[in-house]
């Protein structure tokens, strides 16, 4: 793993632009864009708006944008993805595990150092539990042995974390979703070995969402090294 697709964390704060227009969104980015680190997008923006919102926001906000697709399908429909996103500037996109090895080798070549993989492993809601949480650590050693860029984990359960981390070792990104809305705390993500926090609704439907974001990220100071290259 060579290319640090995120830039150096500071926050440590992803925030997930969940609304389902650009202007939504912008509103939100607009006052907190220097609180985060790094934007992501999922589906309902990116149907709505079409791929190029990933340049759109990328330009307009100079943060990379983490493409939440989860891309789970064959390997010569996950390319067209994997490169829809590239084409259209983005710095990441997340890709389930589950699709396995050859799938997953596939979507690295498309990505061609442009874009970084990010591994779904396991989901937050209690379902997640049931199927995808007893699978998670195959698929973490898996994503180290394909030097991803890095994997997902669920931030409202650190002790997953703190697994995920020991298997994939110190150097690719972890980001963990359920922090804020789902009960995840940003600084037990951290001290956990996450790298990121992703976090939606306890911002974006906060009245101040700055404040939100500054609640968000107290106590980061005490956060340990990170083990990424520059
Ligand atoms: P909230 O509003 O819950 O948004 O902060 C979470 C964002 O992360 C994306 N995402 C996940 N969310 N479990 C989740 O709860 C997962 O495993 C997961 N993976 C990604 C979600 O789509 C939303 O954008």
């Amino acid at each position: 793993m060579s290319t640090n697709y995120f830039g150096i964390p500071q926050s440590r704060v992803i925030i997930a632009a969940d609304m389902e227009t650009y202007d939504e969104n912008a509103r939100v980015l607009d006052q907190i864009c220097d609180d985060i680190d790094v934007i992501k997008v999922n589906t309902p923006l990116v149907f709505h708006e079409g791929p190029s919102v990933i340049r759109k926001l990328t330009d307009t906000f100079q943060k990379p944008v983490f493409a939440d697709l989860k891309v789970a399908d064959v390997p010569h429909t996950d390319v067209k993805v994997v490169r829809m996103v590239a084409d259209n500037g983005g710095a990441a996109v997340m890709v389930h595990g589950f699709i396995g090895p050859d799938a997953l080798i596939d979507c690295a070549e498309a990505a061609a150092d442009q874009v970084g993989i990010i591994m779904q492993l396991e989901l937050t809601n209690p379902g997640g539990k049931l199927f995808t949480a007893p699978i998670a650590d195959d698929l973490a050693r898996l994503a180290a042995e394909l030097g991803l860029y890095g994997t997902q984990a669920p931030g409202n359960r650190p002790d997953r974390i703190s697994k995920i981390r020991s298997i994939i070792g110190p150097e690719p990104v972890i980001v963990c979703c359920g922090v804020g809305a789902q009960g995840g705390k940003h600084n037990a993500v951290m001290q956990a070995g996450g790298t990121y926090s992703i976090v939606g609704r306890a911002i974006y439907t906060a009245e101040n969402p700055k404040a939100a974001a500054a609640a968000i990220t107290a106590g980061l100071q005490n956060a340990p090294a990170l083990g990424l290259s520059a």
